[in-house]
């Protein structure tokens, strides 16, 4: 069974039909990439699939995705994003919030870690992977 399946999705924008029967099969333990030319509606397929797409009032989607078997449009969508993530070209921190309070945000809603130092440990090793920690350990 497709550890993800697209089922003749389509999707317009308004009276702009971006996706006209999309269907693709993801299979488990795979890195599967969407190639297209700009435009084509790689970003639209991804912000389906974990129903990011609801945020746009005037896109119109048919068809179905199911995740494990399961339609994701009768799934919780906190449940299923957490399961389905989109990291975007350009990063989006939450603004108003601290850049030690962005990174920890995750570990303190899934009640991830014990207590502040364990805290403030995990949040310096998530900087440190991704070689921010020199740059921004001054303005936490
Ligand atoms: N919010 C929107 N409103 C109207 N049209 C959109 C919107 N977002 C994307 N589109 C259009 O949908 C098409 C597919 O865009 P997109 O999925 O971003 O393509 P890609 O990621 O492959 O470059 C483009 O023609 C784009 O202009
Ligand atoms: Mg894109």
């Amino acid at each position: 069974m497709a550890r993800l399946e697209i089922k003749d999705l389509k999707l317009s924008f308004g009276s702009v039909e971006v996706l006209r029967g999309v269907n693709l099969h993801v299979p488990d333990r795979t890195i599967t990439a969407l190639m297209g030319p700009s435009g084509s509606g790689k970003s639209t397929i991804l912000r389906v699939i974990n129903r990011l797409i609801e945020l746009y009032p005037e896109a119109r989607v048919k068809g179905d995705v199911l995740l494990d078997g399961r339609s994701i449009f009768e799934m919780d969508v906190v449940e299923l994003r957490k399961r389905v993530q989109m990291i975007f070209q350009i990063p989006n921190p939450i603004p108003n919030m601290s850049i030690f309070e962005n990174v920890a945000l995750g570990l303190k809603l899934n009640r991830l870690v014990n207590n502040k130092k364990e805290l403030f440990q995990r949040v310096k090793e998530a900087l440190e992977k991704a070689q921010l920690w020199e740059e921004v350990k001054d303005r936490l």
